[in-house]
């Protein structure tokens, strides 16, 4: 290793120290919970790697969450977590899985989480992650005793939010030190992930990036339609009618995608000529897309599937282990940071910028 990637790999253990104590990782990459794909084999292959796994229970009954962390623990002895839908019926149990089988981090997704659901898992010594949509939402949640915070910016896969990645971060980690920070969405490259460091942040939160892994289980056709995917291919979900809500999710488009505008349409008409009440039409379009992830992810229907995928989907272009996409992602975050510093030495007269090139990992 030449002397600039052994001083840029000391930077990035700086920039992640408070991350990867936090996770008690190698380092600090999170694996983001996707439903259905993100179970025992995904999850183990990413602590394994040296990341942390999140198992997602967006789906699960706790009796099933409770074999899914069997299986963790059989399958590595690394830190990982466990996402929980806090709209989830069954949150209390959830919870309550999680506690008895000592899982040392929990992630709360899909809105604010409840006070007691914070106080149950803290008494029991667990670590609280939250997702915070905005500066001020960040320290509520920071005084209400969440250990840690997760950005995700609208490039994600899945259920979104408004506002771009790149704008939550300067929104946030100039200002906030709290507790850590990770960030997520659209995240494909190590470089983004030594930017976000740079910035402040403890460790980024990849989802779409592990879709592909050797490791995952998802059907051979829904990691080929990532594969072939482009970025302008994740979409986001089109509400035709202000009156009729749809929620946003970033998928890549597939004829499900057509199918649901005209689906609105068809039914939102059947409304109007007072065939439907105002509530059974709602509740049909927001059925539309029920079982969908499962139907592509599992059962390799891609085409009337949901094929939920962040942006960051164009940077997935083969099968890989999970170990080789995380070294890829160390590497590249190294090598930004040698080439940033190679800059700086050189000066920033035009005349002087080395050009944009990736030193040699052997170098
Ligand atoms: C197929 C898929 C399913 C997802 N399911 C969940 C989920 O159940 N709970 C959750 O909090 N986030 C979910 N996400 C979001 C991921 O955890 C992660 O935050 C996101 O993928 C990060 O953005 P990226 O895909 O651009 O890397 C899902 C994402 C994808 C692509």
């Amino acid at each position: 290793m030449t002397e600039a990637r052994e001083r840029a790999l000391q930077r990035l253990d700086a920039y992640w120290a408070r991350g990867r104590a936090f996770l008690g990782t190698r380092y600090a990459i999170m694996g983001g919970a996707m439903s259905w794909v993100s179970e025992r084999n995904l999850v183990a292959a990413i602590s394994n790697a040296g990341g942390f796994g999140v198992v997602a229970c967006g789906s699960l009954a706790p009796d099933q969450l409770a074999a899914e962390i069997d299986g963790v623990y059989e399958r590595c002895d690394k830190p990982f977590g466990v996402n929980i839908i806090v709209i989830h019926p069954e949150l209390d149990a959830l919870v309550a899985t999680c506690v008895e089988r000592r899982v040392g981090h929990v992630v709360l997704a899909g809105g604010l989480p409840p006070k007691r659901t914070i106080e149950t898992l803290k008494q029991a010594g667990t670590r609280v992650v939250a997702f915070a949509p905005t500066l001020p939402l960040a320290r509520r949640l920071a005084k209400q005793g969440i250990d840690a915070l997760i950005i995700e910016g609208m490039e994600a896969g899945g259920h979104i939010g408004p506002v771009s990645t790149n704008v939550l971060a300067q929104e946030v980690l100039p200002h906030f030190d709290e507790v850590p920070v990770f960030v997520g969405g659209g995240i494909g490259r190590g470089d983004a992930v030594a930017l976000y460091l740079a910035m402040g942040a403890a460790g980024c939160q990849l989802g779409t990036r592990f879709v592909c892994a050797t490791e995952s289980i998802a059907h051979p056709r829904f990691k080929q339609a990532m594969i072939r995917a482009n970025a302008r291919d994740a979409r986001l979900s089109v509400q035709v009618d202000p009156d009729f809500p749809v929620i946003p999710v970033r998928a890549v488009a597939n004829k499900a995608t057509e199918r649901f505008e005209a689906f609105q349409r068809e039914t939102i008409a059947r409304y109007r000529q007072g065939e439907m009440e105002l509530g059974e039409a709602r509740l049909a379009i927001e059925h539309f897309w029920a079982g969908a992830l499962r139907r592509a992810a599992i059962e390799g229907d891609v085409e009337d599937g949901s094929l939920m995928a962040g942006q960051s989907v164009g940077m997935v272009t083969s099968e890989q282990s999970t170990s080789e996409i995380v070294a890829e992602l160390l590497d590249q975050a190294v090598n930004a940071l040698a080439l940033s510093a190679e800059r700086g030495a050189a000066g920033l007269a035009d005349g002087n910028r080395p050009a944009h090139r990736p030193l040699p990992a052997s170098a």
